[in-house]
């Protein structure tokens, strides 16, 4: 009897702590540390092909964190370094870059024209829908449903993911493919222009 409700206590505590591992971002400074060499301190990486971190969402980060570590998304630079981390320290170090702000950027003035009007209107002709419906207008995204804050973004980062997405390199996007769709519409011109238009969005 006694070892059935040890058991029964033991089955149901590891089901809650799978769905209720609460971000700790005071805890997640320390850890991130390893990180900041390629994504900065604050989040805000100083190198265009880094993405940077500060202020995404942390319902996002913890999802990229757990698919890069299980495989899901392949990012060779940060083979292995993933491997000693909890569950816990994902979602404290998620917790914390979420917690800080992102730094600005600025779009190329000859491409921004092109690119407000694929961001705020999609283009009917090939069914590209608005970025602006998942995104939001001000690219801060929808935090709770995991839907990416871009604004800032690299735009050398961000055209990559584009490529990727469209070219299959990243399919970690759901079974609905949200991304591999909206992608496999846009040419390199587009990519090239929304993604320096997202630069400069604040
Ligand atoms: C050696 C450099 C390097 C280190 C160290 C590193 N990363 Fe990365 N990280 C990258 C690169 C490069 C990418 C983007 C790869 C690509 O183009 O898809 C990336 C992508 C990510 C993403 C996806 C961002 C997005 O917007 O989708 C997250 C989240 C992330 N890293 C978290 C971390 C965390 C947490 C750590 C520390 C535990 C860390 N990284 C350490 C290089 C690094
Ligand atoms: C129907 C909703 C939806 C629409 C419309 C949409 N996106 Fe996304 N986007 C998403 C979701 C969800 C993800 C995260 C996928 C994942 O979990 O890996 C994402 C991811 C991204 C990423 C990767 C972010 C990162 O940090 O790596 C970029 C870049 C992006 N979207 C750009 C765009 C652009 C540009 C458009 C318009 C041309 C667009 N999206 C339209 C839902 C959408």
């Amino acid at each position: 009897m006694n070892k059935l409700l040890v058991s029964l206590a033991l089955t149901l505590g590891v089901a809650t702590a799978a769905h209720a591992v609460e971000g700790n971002a005071e805890a997640g400074q320390a850890k991130a540390a390893v990180c900041g060499a390629c994504h900065g301190a604050d989040g805000n990486s100083p190198a265009p092909n880094f993405p940077k971190l500060a202020g995404q969402g942390e319902r996002y980060l913890l999802k990229q964190i757990t698919d890069i570590k299980e495989g899901r998304r392949t990012v060779i630079e940060m083979t292995g370094i993933l491997d000693g981390m909890s569950e816990q320290d994902m979602a404290d170090v998620a917790a914390y870059f979420a917690s800080q702000t992102a730094s600005l950027g600025a779009a190329d003035p000859a491409l921004a024209a092109r690119g407000e009007e694929i961001f705020r209107g999609g283009n009917l002709e090939t069914g590209l829908p608005a970025c602006t419906g998942c995104h939001s207008p001000t690219g801060q995204g929808n935090p709770p449903a995991g839907y990416p804050h871009l604004a800032g973004q690299h735009a050398t980062y961000t055209a990559k993911q584009l490529t990727d997405f469209r070219e299959g390199n990243r399919t970690n996007d759901g079974d609905s493919m949200i991304m591999r769709t909206v992608a496999s519409r846009l040419s390199n011109k587009d990519i090239e222009a929304v993604a320096s238009y997202i630069q400069g969005l604040r």
